[in-house]
């Protein structure tokens, strides 16, 4: 299939794997970007510079094929050095970045000047047209399903990719909540150029996660996630699980007066501990409602050329007949 979004990053299938932490290693952009879409590498999983250098040499061992890096312009706790980041991913030729976050405005131009695609996630239309008068190559528009951070303005994609279709002349993908073909062939009917999965995509075999996380996907429905700290503005969509119980009952207990530190052991530095180590009660960790559609764990390649060969079908047949 040929889109705005194939053209841009030289990639087969309009299918992209956003950056997650703890997850986007160089396995799993591997395994995205040789079943033909764009995987990406989540570059402040790297604790430095030379970590993610070596992570994108190794990924670059395991595929030919176009790889991305996230970088993710959190109001973190620590500030990254990010021209750090962004010179290893310079200095290891990956020609495609997804920024989100705060606006990568400031680190446009070292991006541009290297020749780099960026592709910056945007929870409105506003930041979209931001990201567009800045100069960036893409969008990819996260609507209220997303796992991860929704931002606030809860607007879900039926509403939010139609809106933005209105608006951008830049091409977008449409991210959040989405898992099967008929999904795909949504977004494209609503003006996307191309999807960007998270969750379904930490439930492949190649997802380098405990397999507890999988298990976990597999078996949780539409109504498991929940949203965390709405009250610090930074809003993030999560699976239910004890931390999660223990966060929400300080944020009613609390109220407007919470800090970010009341909540520290429920979400800072729990990633390892759940990616890896497998113990799924030891802080909040993003999922999207796209979980409630996750019933099995292929393999990159099933779960990207079936979604393919569904969305052909389902546009040659069921949409066809009804134009008839
Ligand atoms: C476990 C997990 C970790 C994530 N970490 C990041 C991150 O570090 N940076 C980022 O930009 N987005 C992150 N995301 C968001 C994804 O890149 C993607 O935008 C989102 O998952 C799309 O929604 P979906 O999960 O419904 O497909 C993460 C998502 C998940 C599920």
């Amino acid at each position: 299939m040929k889109t705005r979004i194939t053209e841009l990053f030289g990639i087969e299938h309009p299918i992209i794997q956003g950056g997650m932490h703890h997850v986007g290693f160089a396995e799993m952009a591997a395994g995205v970007s040789n079943a033909g879409g764009l995987g990406i590498i989540t570059g402040l999983t790297q604790r430095t510079p030379k970590d993610l250098a070596n992570e994108i040499a190794r990924c670059k061992d395991m595929t030919d094929k176009p790889i991305g890096v996230n970088l993710t312009f959190l109001p973190g706790f620590a500030d990254p050095d990010y021209p750090g980041y962004i010179e290893a991913i310079i200095a290891h030729d990956v020609k495609i970045v997804e920024t989100a976050g705060r606006s990568p405005e400031q680190y446009m131009p070292m991006l541009k000047d290297a020749g780099i695609k960026v592709i910056h996630k945007c929870t409105s239309v506003r930041h979209s047209l931001k990201a567009e008068k800045i100069g960036c190559d893409a969008v990819s528009v996260d609507g209220f399903e997303c796992g991860g951070h929704p931002g606030e303005d809860d607007i879900p994609n039926m509403i939010l990719l139609p809106r933005a279709a209105e608006e951008l002349s830049i091409p977008f993908v449409a991210s959040g909540g989405i898992g099967n073909a008929k999904q795909l062939v949504a977004a494209l009917a609503l003006g996307a150029d191309g999807v960007n999965m998270g969750t379904r995509f930490i439930a492949t075999k190649e997802a380098p996660v405990h397999q507890n996380v999988k298990d976990a996907l597999v078996g949780a429905s539409e109504l498991d996630t929940t949203l965390i700290m709405r009250p610090l503005r930074n809003t993030e969509r999560v699976l239910k699980n004890d931390a999660v119980n223990r966060i929400l009952e300080k944020e009613k207990e609390l109220g407007a007066d919470i800090k970010i530190n009341d909540i520290m052991d429920e979400v800072a530095g729990v990633y390892p501990k759940i990616m890896s180590d497998g113990d799924m009660d030891s802080g909040a960790w993003s999922c999207g409602m796209v979980a409630g559609l996750i019933h099995d764990v292929p393999s990159c390649q099933d779960l990207i050329s079936g979604m393919m060969k569904e969305a052909d079908e389902i546009i040659s047949k069921r949409l066809k007949a009804f134009a008839a």
